[in-house]
């Protein structure tokens, strides 16, 4: 019996249904591609599908399955690289159906050396071979691994588009109970009763399934940290940190994977890391969570876990509460961990590092490389004392210790934690205490830098009169994504087209917003602006200080104006902010682009940047408090060796300029050419609407 109260829910609802249908399909901004690159497209995107499985009709079987490597020693560029390839080839790969993790050595090992096989194949040809070489004989998660940022990284696949990481490894995307119905449904062969699929969120419509998922609840965290599951589940936040590491994977040399902007390195790693911890301070705070808690590797960790999380063969480790992280088995990771730390700070108190041949001072800026090198554990900080045989980092000793898995059998035989791999990272809130201890250290660095002054900061005859934003307004919107991927399919259904097996889960968005800088200039000049978002008011509510709170500004926009002599009116939509990117569309829709040799623009150019979906951080029902920050200065071109990255830079300043450096008197910024201006983030709509049940209606949004 529908009882009154259903059917008020039902109403809201179905509101919330139709009211909310993204049209991220639509209008999709897209690029002509060069037409000799449709059929290196069209190959690159046929080695991904159905990755898992072997399909022994598709074109790169027969191909990969008589490829021999060796005998082919010459297509490739550095014969070097294939012998070293060889070598653990011979040895034995991970085998198939193993779950990879490039935190354990030797599987790295072999994925680091397939990688470079890949990248030294001396054309596309070649590469499409060894690839297809590798997708027969190989452990799938390797061959995905390395594939996956060769084309990234390969120049005559510069431009390709490759599937967004959620589409091509679902199961690290969503959770095991959504899992489990497609993999029921598939079992079933599609059969379903529509109305007991409605009951369980699984509708279908035109040969494709949908399955409405929920994000994990309070029985995965504890401490409330579950009130963050949509923002730390977000497919689109989870993808952006894995590509932020294939771009800039610690075992690999600088030069190679950011050529001329190597020198800028360690900065990169240091602006990531404080990006993704402001933008998730600012998401604690309006959840009522507060500061980011601290802990010491020598007492309990408070925070449990339970990732609902199962790729496949295991499924991942429950780090339960009050974790104690130096128990036997850990202890030489902790020893390590600790060494390393205070090495650090003794390096500071000494104003210089000394080791690995190098000498670095520590009181000049630019050594922020060294030191983010230093904490990434990269390559880069052993380049003077090769060739050596050492694996030992920080970083994969820090996660180790805080995923909580039991030790490890061997190097292959280990039970997952969500810190092994980069696409669940984000779910787990150690992730943050981790990194949030690393920045400590990484200021603490920047404590012996001379702060800018007012003079350095000022900009003369530029005066920011006022600055003015649209009511700032958030709310969740149903998201449609592939996760056919995670499945298995019976050689029919692989010649037929087979069913898509679509996840629809309410993700955090926000309206369009302008914001309109008013300026008096008194000077004719190219100028960059900034915009930053960052908090008002600390965990307790109470004010901070911009000397306590420079580092947790999230930088939304950075451009540049000409400014004219006279009055100078500056609009800004959030949809050109800077630093973000809209989400990927669905092979599908890629496919249909590519008919007519587009490819989706920000899929090509922009895939580092964060979704632009998240730029703000979820409101509350009467507005939460945070503030703008805009800055305008003059303008410095880029240096032309920064042109691998020259989608990702504006001018020749530092990342997060002038938020880079501790503001030690907050007196410095208060000037003319910058502006505080305090805002509020309303949220429409329901707070947490997976709480409810919704997904009875029977609606497929029109994309
Ligand atoms: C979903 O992914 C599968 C496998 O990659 C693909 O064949 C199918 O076309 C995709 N469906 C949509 C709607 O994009
Ligand atoms: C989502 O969670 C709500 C509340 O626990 C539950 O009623 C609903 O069935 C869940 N939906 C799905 C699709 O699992």
């Amino acid at each position: 019996m529908v009882t009154m109260k259903t059917v008020l829910i039902l109403a809201s609802l179905v509101a919330l249904v139709v009211g909310s249908y993204p049209q991220y399909h639509q209008n999709v901004k897209t690029k002509t591609l060069d037409p000799k690159l449709v059929g290196v497209q069209k190959k690159v995107l046929s080695l991904l599908e159905y990755w898992k499985q072997t399909d022994t009709e598709a074109e790169y079987y027969n191909i990969g399955k008589s490829y021999d490597v060796e005998a082919n020693i010459e297509s490739y560029t550095d014969k070097e690289a294939v012998t070293e390839f060889l070598y653990y080839y011979k040895a034995g790969f991970l085998a198939k159906n193993e779950l990879f993790s490039i935190f354990y050595e030797r599987q790295a090992l072999e994925v680091i050396a397939l990688y470079k096989l890949f990248y030294h194949a001396k054309d596309f040809e070649t590469f499409y071979k060894t690839a297809a070489f590798a997708r027969v004989y190989l452990n799938e998660g390797q061959f995905v691994y390395a594939y996956y940022m060769a084309v990234i990284q390969r120049e005559d696949t510069r431009g390709i588009v490759l599937p967004p990481p959620y589409e091509v490894m679902p199961e690290y995307f969503v959770n095991m109970d959504v899992l489990f119905k497609l993999y029921r449904i598939q079992m079933q062969k599609g059969i379903i009763v529509p109305e007991q699929a409605e009951k369980y969120g699984i509708i279908t419509k035109d040969n494709d399934y949908y399955f409405y998922a929920n994000y994990s609840g309070p029985w995965t965290y504890d401490n409330n940290e579950h009130l963050l599951s949509y923002f730390t589940e977000d497919i689109g936040w989870n993808s952006y940190y894995y590509y932020f590491n294939m771009k800039s994977p610690f075992w690999g040399k600088g030069a190679d994977v950011l050529k001329g902007f190597k020198g800028r390195r360690g900065e990169i790693y240091y602006y990531i890391y404080q990006q993704i911890l402001a933008r998730y301070y600012l998401e604690r705070l309006a959840n009522g969570l507060g500061e980011i808690p601290r802990f010491s590797w020598f007492e309990k960790f408070p925070t449990g876990y339970y990732p609902s999380i199962g790729p496949y063969l295991s499924s991942f480790v429950h780090r339960s509460e009050d974790y104690y992280l130096a128990d036997a088995d850990n202890i030489d990771d902790i020893q390590f961990i600790d060494y390393y730390e205070k090495n650090f700070l003794q390096y500071l108190q000494n104003g210089q590092f000394k080791a690995n041949k190098y000498e670095v001072d520590l009181y000049n800026s630019k050594s922020i490389n060294f030191v983010g090198n230093y904490w990434q554990s990269n390559t880069d900080l052993y380049e003077k004392v090769q060739p050596r045989n050492y694996w030992r980092s920080y970083e994969v000793a820090a996660r180790r210790v805080l995923g909580g898995a039991p030790r490890n059998y061997a190097d292959h035989v280990y039970i997952p934690a969500a810190l092994d791999f980069y696409q669940t990272s984000l779910r787990d809130p150690a992730f943050y205490q981790l990194y949030g201890k690393i920045l400590e250290y990484i200021i603490q660095y920047k404590e012996h830098l001379e702060p800018y002054t007012k003079d350095v900061l000022h900009y003369v005859g530029v005066k920011v009169n006022d600055v003015k934003v649209d009511k700032l307004v958030t709310f969740f919107e149903y998201f449609d994504w592939n996760a056919t991927n995670a499945l298995y399919f019976s050689e029919q259904q692989l010649e037929s087209v087979a069913p898509s097996f679509i996840v629809r889960q309410p993700r955090l968005n926000h309206k369009p917003f302008t914001v309109t800088i008013d300026i008096k200039s008194d000077v004719e000049a190219e100028a960059v602006f900034k915009i930053f978002i960052g908090p008002k008011y600390d965990g307790n509510g109470v004010p901070i200080s911009l000397e306590d709170n420079w580092m947790n500004f999230v930088e939304l926009d950075w451009f540049t104006h000409k400014l004219t002599s006279g009055q100078n009116k500056v609009e800004r939509k959030s949809e050109q902010f800077f630093f973000y990117k809209e989400d990927s569309v669905p092979l599908r829709k890629v496919y249909e682009l590519l008919n007519n040799g587009q490819v989706p623009l920000y899929m090509a150019e922009k895939f580092l940047f964060p979704p632009r979906r998240l730029m703000l951080p979820r409101g509350t029902t009467g507005g939460f408090p945070f503030q703008l920050y805009v800055i305008v200065y003059p303008y410095q071109a880029p240096a032309a060796e920064w042109g691998e990255m020259k989608e990702y830079v504006i001018d020749n300043k530092p990342y997060g300029y002038p938020f880079d450096r501790p503001v030690p008197v907050a007196y410095h910024f208060i000037q003319p050419n910058m502006y505080f201006k305090d805002v509020y983030i309303y949220q429409e709509g329901e707070q947490y609407p997976w709480d409810t049940s919704y997904y009875s209606q029977n609606l497929v949004s029109k994309h």
